[in-house]
């Protein structure tokens, strides 16, 4: 059997915690044939809950669980980690500013990007979850000065998937025979889910749809699914941004399969127009464990719009964790 992979995922004792680990657990990310340790990190005060979820995964007696922890030292918990999956974050408080939020959870990734610095294997892969990820990708990035910042990605795999749902379900086709979909720029409300390059069974699936379905029933749906869900729900999305983030490490590492691609927020290197250094999604291609940006697409003016949009508020999010001396 391959050597195990060590996993640390944050928030271990959250929503998406309970519904992430133990898909990790079963194979789904890595394979049927690939160990894992999993290392679980939460703050003091959840860290008995996380003890509680151990207990459940030893008793799902998971062929490939080669290991199991509970950490509330950061340092510790990403000590050999291979693979991390930052999903713990502060969540915005009744009466919290911007502001406020942006430096609780500046202070929570600048400890958590140098403790992966002191300890990560040297190949690792890291994915922001916690909200708001972009910028808590930017920042963790900054604080590991040994780790090119190019392994720190935000996910926006789930926002993808939501956009392949509702076309899918537009067009009557199966979500199988959806491609090269993509989410540009930041994953909250300014996204830009863009369908100009995307076919359904080979068509083109501009010309499936009309442009105000575009216009004003899709980009709004997508953008916007994480409220209907809490509406609908009275829970936030959980198990969707699980099954979310299994599939975003599921790619970067075993690769995107010919004639797709995915959506990663990535720093950007200076592709289409996004300022270099911001982390802001792309549609890329992965193989052997690293991912491209997918070069010289067309973007059409309404696109152009989008984009430029999503990532002026990248950019005002820098702005302001830079004033707050975050990076
Ligand atoms: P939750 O509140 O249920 O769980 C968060 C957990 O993180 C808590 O157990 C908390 O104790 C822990 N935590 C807080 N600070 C920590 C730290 N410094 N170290 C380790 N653990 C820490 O929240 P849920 O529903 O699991 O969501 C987690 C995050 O994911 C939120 O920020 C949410 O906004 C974000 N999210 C992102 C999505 C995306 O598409 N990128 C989709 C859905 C949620």
């Amino acid at each position: 059997a391959p050597a195990p992979v060590t996993v640390t995922v944050t928030g271990a004792a959250g929503q998406i915690g309970y519904a992430l680990l133990f898909r990790i657990a079963s194979g789904a990310m890595l394979g049927p044939d690939v160990p894992v340790k999993l290392n679980l990190l939460e703050v003091p005060q959840a860290a008995k809950a996380a003890e509680g979820t151990v207990l459940e995964l030893m008793d799902c007696a998971f062929p490939l669980v080669a290991g199991l922890e509970v950490f509330d030292d950061p340092t510790k918990a990403f000590d050999g980690a291979n693979i991390a999956l930052l999903v713990g974050a502060r969540p915005r408080g009744p009466g919290m500013e911007r502001a406020d939020l942006l430096s609780a959870n500046g202070g929570i990734f600048s400890v958590q990007g140098r403790a992966l610095n002191e300890g990560a294997a040297s190949d690792v892969k890291v994915a922001v979850v916690g909200n708001p990820a972009n910028t808590n990708a930017l920042i963790a990035a900054s604080h590991a000065r040994d780790i090119p910042a190019q392994r720190f990605t935000a996910m926006t795999r789930l926002d993808h998937d939501r956009a392949v749902a509702q076309l899918a379900a537009k067009t009557g086709a199966p979500v199988s025979s959806i491609s090269k979909l993509a989410i540009w720029g930041n994953h909250s409300a300014s996204q830009y889910p863009d369908i100009t390059h995307a076919t359904v069974g080979g068509t083109p699936a501009t010309s499936l749809v009309e442009q105000s379905w575009i216009s004003e029933e899709f980009i709004p749906r997508v953008a916007q699914r994480g409220a209907e869900i809490i509406a609908v729900r009275g829970g936030s999305s959980a198990a969707s941004a699980a099954n979310a983030a299994v599939e975003h490490m599921r790619l970067w590492v075993q690769g995107t399969p010919a004639g797709d691609w995915t959506s990663m927020a990535v720093p950007s290197d200076g592709s289409y127009g996004v300022q270099e250094g911001l982390v802001s999604s792309f549609p890329v291609t992965t193989s052997g464990g690293d991912y491209a940006i997918v070069p010289g697409l067309n973007i059409s003016d309404f696109s152009r719009t989008r984009i430029d949009a999503s990532v002026a508020e990248l950019l005002s999010e820098r702005d302001a964790v830079t004033e707050l001396g975050l990076l």
